[in-house]
């Protein structure tokens, strides 16, 4: 959630770091801050506000040295100021930290402190660390971190400077990212792999409770008992222009549009012409393990569960297996039904959600079998799982999910169609029949993207509503909610999403004069219900805009503006579905002149409860 760069080399530390957190502000965006060592002292620059407001404080007054780090932050413990900004200081001002995470146990710790004379400036919990690693510093700053690692509760991933071991960064993970880059005679750390990918495409990921010692020259891995780790050394193919905004106004109206591209990527290989049925190399699910299996249950937040929603229908389907949908914060404290015989089947863009990772935890310690869809390489809930099956759309800068919510359709598709083939709740001609429409969805997604222009005049509009209605049936449902969560985290015009034939016992009440409402109509059997649906708010006054499959019909003479998606089989229908309402929302949000890419209290990438 927050973003941590760090730097040591041989060029100025200052530019590099601000450089990574501009690559890393969608993790957190309320304050930022470096600490940068040049010839021992350690000088902190940290400010509430964006990035722009420590530039611009770095170009007034510049600060140089080879050995720095930088954090930007979404506070949790402490509001954002100044003064609970990181780098935090420890000691007499010769140590810094940047952290990201919680630690637990922090106020029985700064008591602890306080009463051997430690004096707290900041709010945080992270100031803790800092203090704490003074306390144990004996000469060897590894040596005084892992001490605090024995004492310290809670879920982290931090990075450390000492003014009186200037050669070198210590980092250490615990259920938070972090990551270690290698150039030549320069290293990086950083929480994300974008912050350092104009540097170095090499790459370490840190494990669970491991520890790296950074310097100009060398990295060193070591476990909680000091003992000396391997690692493998990572190439990263990414294309850094992919982390970049290209033409697009925003980094969200980019990810929707490349949504075609991610949906294909992430059927590459999986979904061809050329190989009978779906090859899912890294799912190792057999026959065997699969009679043995009662019950499959999803497990996710936000949009990632909204998927899971269309997951449960799809998999229910074409695989005949009962499917739960959980959300992981409630999950994670009542799941009792899961057991040996539970396939566990998580749903994660980041792989760094911590209520979906304790979920995982949670379940896998009953003996669930864990099948993860996760968008982040080596994230946490990849690392965790028995099998992952990753969805390949590409580094999701935007806070609102889009691109990586399609691609996670597509995955649960392609689970889908692997279990009925191991089921054999489907004939091979049937499997073969569904993938030839799977492959046609990047271009269906083309054509609806062509709705961008007539939702952009609607938003135009309509930006101004006090609310906004959704209503679908079957899996119109499952995209209307998501399609209200979206709108309702850019706009923040409050809006509803409610299953069509439930608005008689209850939700019509709220229709009044003017009331907008947005009525999806994909699944064929389903039109003449909706339609009715349509009449029924008419009748009390709303504005009715209806987004219907080609071919529906009656849709325009009981709707008040229609707009047509291509049509595609029912089960399919939601990766089109979604796109004009993901369009509704950008447009709404930037005629409301609100920050798209970085709506108002939220972050990417959720990592405390
Ligand atoms: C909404 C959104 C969030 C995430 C949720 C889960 O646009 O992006 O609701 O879907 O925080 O995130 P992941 O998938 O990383 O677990």
């Amino acid at each position: 959630m927050c973003g941590i760069v760090g730097y040591i080399g041989n060029q100025n530390a200052v530019p590099i770091l601000v450089d990574g957190l501009k690559k890393l502000e969608y993790r957190g965006y309320d304050s930022a801050g470096v600490a940068v060592c040049g010839g021992g002292a350690i000088d902190i620059r940290k400010y509430k506000g964006r990035l722009s407001v420590l530039e611009q404080r770095l170009n007034e007054a510049p600060l140089s040295g080879t050995l720095g780090i930088g954090h930007t932050r979404w506070a949790t413990h402490g509001e954002p100021s100044d003064q609970n900004a990181h780098p935090h200081a420890g000691g007499t001002g010769d140590i810094a930290v940047v952290h990201n995470g919680i630690i637990e146990n922090y106020q029985q710790i700064k008591n602890e402190l306080t009463a051997l004379g430690y004096e707290f400036r900041s709010e945080t919990d992270t100031e803790v660390l800092a203090h704490y690693i003074d306390h144990f510093y004996e000469g060897d700053l590894a040596e005084a971190v892992r001490k605090v690692l024995g004492k310290i509760r809670g879920s982290y991933a931090f990075a450390v400077v000492s003014g009186k071991e200037p050669d070198k960064i210590v980092c250490v993970r615990k259920e938070n990212p972090l990551i270690v880059g290698v150039g030549q005679g320069e290293n990086f750390a950083a929480s994300d792999i974008p912050a350092i990918l104009e540097h170095t495409r090499d790459i370490y990921l840190l494990d669970e409770n491991e520890l790296a010692v950074i310097r100009k020259d060398s990295v060193r891995f070591y476990d909680l008992a000091g003992n000396a780790l391997e690692k493998k050394l990572l190439k990263v193919d990414w294309d850094a222009a992919a982390a970049e905004k290209g033409n697009y106004a925003h980094f969200m109206l980019k990810e929707i549009h490349e949504q075609p591209g991610a949906v294909r990527n992430t059927m590459t290989g999986r979904v061809s012409e050329e190989a009978a049925g779906v090859t899912l190399d890294r799912i190792s699910l057999t026959r065997e393990d699969l009679a043995r299996i009662g019950r499959i249950c999803i497990v996710a937040c936000g949009t990632a569960y909204h998927a899971g929603l269309v997951g449960q229908y799809v998999i229910e389907n074409l695989a005949g297996l009962p499917v739960d949908v959980k959300v992981a914060s409630e999950f994670r404290y009542n799941c009792p039904l899961v057991d040996d015989r539970t396939l566990l089947l998580v749903v994660c863009q980041s792989g760094e959600t911590l209520d979906t990772l304790m979920s995982l935890k949670e379940a896998r310690k009953k003996g669930a079998r864990i099948l993860s869809i996760v968008n982040v390489i080596g994230s946490s809930v990849a690392r965790e799982s028995h099998d992952v099956l990753y969805t390949r759309a590409g580094p999701e800068i935007a806070v609102a999910s889009t691109k990586a919510y399609t691609a996670q359709l597509i995955a649960l598709y392609e689970v889908a169609l692997q279990l009925a083939a191991l089921r054999e709740t489907m004939s091979m001609p049937e499997i073969e029949e569904f993938k030839q429409q799977m492959l046609g969805l990047p271009a269906r997604i083309e054509e609806a993207l062509k709705l961008s222009e007539p939702l952009r005049l609607f938003a135009g509009e309509h930006a101004q509503v006090r609310d906004l209605f959704f209503l679908g049936r079957g899996l119109d449902y499952a995209v209307a909610l998501e399609g209200s969560l979206k709108l309702k985290e850019l706009s923040y015009i409050h809006s509803e999403a409610y299953p069509a034939g439930e608005l008689k016992h209850g939700p019509i009440a709220l229709i009044e004069k003017g009331t907008v409402v947005l009525a999806l109509l994909t699944q064929e059997t389903l039109y003449e219900k909706m339609v009715s649906n349509i009449r029924e708010v008419k009748a009390r006054g709303a504005y009715v805009l209806a987004i219907a499959a080609e071919g529906a019909p009656a849709v325009d003479t009981a709707a008040d503006a229609t707009l047509r998606l291509p049509a595609v089989p029912a089960l399919l229908a939601p990766v089109v579905a979604a796109v004009p309402l993901q369009l509704l929302a950008y447009h709404i949000a930037v005629a409301r002149g609100n920050d798209v890419d970085k709506p108002r209290n939220l972050a990417k990438s959720v990592t405390v409860e």
